[in-house]
């Protein structure tokens, strides 16, 4: 890095509520976590480092991050072989935790901050690298990521701060599992094509998002709870849980979590437990499963 260098920060994110249904329509209910990834952008020759993700790259690699960073800086008007990028990385990758999104708000905020480029500039660089990852995302992922806070997302409004009575804490337990959002996404979208009663899962998942979000407004943790378990039995349905994410989910329960489902696209990835008081005990139970759980606060 030289003395350049500027710097920019993406959220990593937690759905609560409505993934895969938002990519319908319907609205989702979302938090951005403390971390996520923050980019330092200086004078340099196109290599793009992240040692969390055991990434060492340079631009003209053939490989999706390079082709989503050449993508984003393009729109920010800039030459990406021009720049290096040290990514410090704090959510994992690939694990429904919004990673990609989170780089590229922090890749394009640290990018802007070179040229002067407004906020929404950055938004439509970040759409741009997003589209790469996930070919058509709802955009949910980049809303989190650059808003935080706890927000409704739909494609028609984008995303709305959302009320909450208190902060909860989450417990998040990822399974280890590595999957592609896109893979999933095509997959819901098959099933519905072929089996239209699908839809009708998609539309009470949307219902449990407007619940989730008078459950938060209300500080209702017991209702929420109720609200993950019947989401995670919805996506189920839908193909998109994995013998691995519905351990976690049973063994959160177990443990004394009033909810627990999977969070993001599934095939793999990450779960949330609502487990007030009994947090730790879920940590435990994960652990005894050989997968990592932590906490977040959501809505401080
Ligand atoms: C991925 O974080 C959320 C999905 O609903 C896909 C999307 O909204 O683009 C599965």
């Amino acid at each position: 890095m030289t003395e350049d260098a500027t710097t920019g920060f993406g959220h990593g994110k937690v759905i609560l509520l409505g993934e895969h249904a938002v990519v319908y329509g319907q609205p989702a209910v979302a938090a951005g976590m403390q971390v996520g990834v923050r980019a330092h952008a200086s004078t340099g020759t196109g290599c793009v480092r992240a040692p969390a993700w055991q990434l060492d790259l340079q631009v003209g690699d053939d490989s999706p991050v390079i082709a989503a960073i050449d993508r984003l800086c393009q729109r920010l008007g800039v030459a990406s072989r021009d720049l290096d990028l040290w990514l410090e990385a704090e959510v994992p990758a690939r694990a429904g935790l919004g990673s990609s999104a989170a780089m590229a708000v922090a890749v394009a905020r640290a990018v802007a901050a070179r040229t002067g480029a407004g906020e929404e500039d950055v938004l439509a660089a970040v759409a741009a690298a997003e589209a790469v990852f996930h070919k058509t995302p709802s955009g949910i992922d980049a809303a989190v990521a650059s808003r935080g806070g706890v927000g409704r997302f739909d494609r028609e409004a984008g995303w709305q701060a959302t009320p909450i009575r208190q902060p909860i804490e989450l417990c998040v337990g990822l399974s280890g599992q590595t999957r592609q959002t896109s893979d999933l996404v095509s997959a819901v979208a098959d099933l519905c094509e072929r089996t239209p009663v699908a839809r009708r899962l998609i539309d009470a998942l949307g219902d449990l998002a407007r619940a989730g979000m008078e459950a938060l407004a209300s500080g209702d943790r017991e209702s929420l709870g109720h609200q993950f378990n019947m989401a995670h039995g919805l996506l189920s349905g839908l193909g998109v849980s994995t013998p691995e994410l519905d351990a976690l989910v049973r063994a959160a329960r177990a443990a004394g979590a009033l909810g627990a489902k999977l969070t993001g696209a599934g095939g793999g990835g990450a779960v949330i437990a609502l487990a007030p008081d009994r947090a730790e005990d879920v940590l435990k139970r994960w652990r005894s499963l050989g997968c990592y759980g932590f906490l977040t606060l959501v809505g401080k």
